[in-house]
């Protein structure tokens, strides 16, 4: 424990206030709805749109600003809903086209903007293009939708190229002709149910247009890209033996000082300055892909300034990532790095300020998230030896993450992340503080990784969300079905056990959200306050003062500060100082200094 408080070494200022015309995006709260998990209407244990609809006043009460829709289109499910069959339909899993445009009309009635999921770089198998492909002949207009190619070898008997599917396997699936005999090879860089499009083709851009117009007709307000960085593919397919992941720690280490690895994956190596083998194959990252994001661009344009497109891109270093947001291609990208850190102080600082420089750039607002449907919640990733950074599955075998650790560094990331200028995303369930999921037994996942892969898969961070602590299935479905199972102990999570309660996880996130809004931190300036006290991030946002304390220790908190919200309650002595605990983030303003003494933070 230290008994002196931090002095203020220096204040640095790190970007301005944004200003001019700001559209809702370039500041909004975004909360991610997984439509499987959210709200089941009918009972039959997966969630659905009147689920989603009948629940959307939580997050109006919530404070977000829009919700962000996964796939609820027509779909075999094959990758929940990521394997899209047909784009301009809702699958009766989760209702029909009438309930989308509910939605979208009670969410508009509430001021919530709503976001949908755009899949462009593979269809489902199911989709009529495919099937019409597999009907046709090598070489047909069917065909060129898709990546079909010969099979190397005397007989084409080997596939194209050696490329692997993010999934596991070979990209590469071989068809079988109409007469039985084995035909052409189509490439799938995520499921074999997941054939990738042809960008090269005009069909396709045409199409997705087209889809684009469809949505924006009913009246959404943008559209999250999915895979955004996959569409083009290098000229000619060329071989590559590297190995893509969707998320990878790599991610939060670029020029900044990450503690060291200790996760024991030693093909993590770009720390060292090796090249980085997995997210820069000739299948990644393609310069084409921007003239797709341009054209999509006016597209929205018709439809006003007001919608937008985030890009789903798992692109480094953070200046390639910066390129999708230039001024006439999407409006917001998903910043993995921060995702992908560590809580450590240094880390976090490093990855801040290189995000919000990258962006500034090229005008656009930087992005915020800790959590997703494709990886550990941060409430148990935080609360791992590893404190971050590792967003592979944990599984019942594994070292089980420390709940209450991972609750308190959770919430004092999602503060620390909330203080910062541009846009947050949540996920659903962490505003309930939820953990992963991390003994589902292995009959009951359901994702294609799994299969493919050999893995745990990322069901253990979709499971349906507790809404009522003595509900059958916490109030998820009527009937008490859930199409996984939730943990027993879930009760103290659901919401109705934690509305009112001034110490939940819940109120915390209102009051968080309530707080940002009320000092415009989404379009505030950030400055560096630099402390000399290793692992404690200090950064003010205007008028407020954020203190994050990644150390393991108490920090005693300077006098000229009028605390307004904390990550976890503060100590006070009985010499009547406050003391920043361990793990925990300070929301505070200043209070005036007494002539000479020295002031806390920027002047
Ligand atoms: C990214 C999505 O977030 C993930 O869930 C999906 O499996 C892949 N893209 C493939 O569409």
């Amino acid at each position: 424990m230290s008994a002196s408080a931090p002095a203020i070494c220096t204040t640095r200022p790190i970007s301005v206030p944004r200003t001019g015309t700001l559209q809702w995006w370039h500041t909004a709260v975004i909360y991610q709805v997984y439509p499987r998990s959210f709200a089941d209407s009918d009972g039959d244990g997966m969630g659905d749109l009147p689920g989603i609809t009948a629940r959307l006043g939580h997050l109006a009460r919530l404070g977000v600003d829009a919700l962000w829709l996964s796939p609820f289109y027509t779909s075999p499910q094959a990758d929940a809903g990521y394997d899209v069959a047909d784009y301009r339909d809702v699958d009766p899993l989760f209702g029909t086209l009438a309930d989308a445009d509910a939605l979208l009309e009670r969410a508009h009635q509430l001021g919530l903007r709503v976001v949908v999921d755009l899949v462009p770089n593979h269809t489902s198998d199911a989709h009529v293009w495919f099937q019409a492909a597999l009907e046709a002949a090598p070489g047909s207009p069917e065909r060129e939708r898709y990546l079909f190619r010969d099979g190397r070898g005397e007989n084409g008997e080997l596939p194209p190229n050696n490329w692997l599917s993010v999934f596991g396997g070979p990209a590469w699936s071989r068809t079988t002709d109409a007469d039985g005999t084995p035909g052409q090879w189509y490439l799938h860089l995520f499921d074999v149910r997941q054939p990738d499009l042809n960008w090269g083709n005009e069909e396709v851009s045409a199409e997705f247009r087209d889809v684009l117009r469809f949505w924006l007709d009913r009246g959404v307000d943008g559209f999250r890209v999915d895979v955004a960085h996959g569409l083009v593919k290098e000229e000619g397919l060329p071989d590559w033996a590297g190995h893509s992941s969707m998320i990878s720690e790599h991610e939060s280490g670029e020029e900044t000082s990450a503690p060291a690895d200790d996760d024991g994956d030693d093909d993590e190596q770009a720390d060292d300055g090796e090249v980085d083998l997995r997210n820069n194959g000739p299948m990644w990252n393609q310069p084409g892909v921007h003239e797709v994001y341009r054209d999509w661009h006016a597209v929205l344009a018709e439809y006003g300034a007001d919608k937008m497109l985030v890009a789903e891109a798992w692109v480094s270093p953070l200046t390639d990532l910066a390129k999708y947001v230039r001024d006439d291609e999407m409006h917001q990208a998903f910043n993995f790095a921060f995702l992908a850190s560590h809580w450590h102080a240094e880390e976090m600082r490093g990855v801040i300020e290189h995000s919000v420089q990258v962006n500034d750039t090229v005008g656009a607002p930087t992005t915020w998230v800790l959590s997703n449907h494709d990886v550990v919640r941060h409430a148990s990733r935080l609360g791992l030896p590893s404190a971050g950074g590792n967003v592979e599955p944990v599984g019942p075998d594994d070292l089980q993450p420390d709940a209450e650790l991972g609750l308190r560094r959770a919430r004092a990331a999602t503060l620390l992340m909330l203080a910062l200028p541009g846009s947050a995303y949540l996920y659903q369930g962490e505003e309930l503080g939820l953990p992963e999921h991390t003994t589902l037994p292995p009959e009951v996942r359901e994702d294609p990784t799994v299969a493919r892969g050999g893995g745990l898969g990322r069901d253990g961070c979709r499971v349906p969300l507790p809404w009522e602590a003595a509900a059958p299935a916490f109030g998820f479905s009527p009937t008490g079905a859930s199409w996984l199972p939730q943990p027993e102990g879930w009760a103290r999570y659901a919401l109705d056990a934690q509305k009112g309660d001034p110490s939940s996880t819940y109120e915390f996130y209102r009051r968080a959200l309530r707080t940002r809004r009320d000092f415009a931190l989404g379009s505030g300036g950030l400055a560096w306050i630099d402390l000399d006290r290793p692992g404690v991030l200090g950064l003010a946002n205007g008028e407020l003062v954020v203190l994050a304390n990644t150390t393991g220790e108490q920090v005693r908190l300077p006098e000229d500060l009028e605390p307004l919200l904390s990550s976890t309650e503060l100590d006070k002595h009985t010499d009547g100082a406050l003391f920043l605990p361990a793990d925990t983030t300070l929301w505070a303003t200043r209070v005036h200094p007494e002539p000479g003494r020295k002031p806390f933070g920027p002047d």
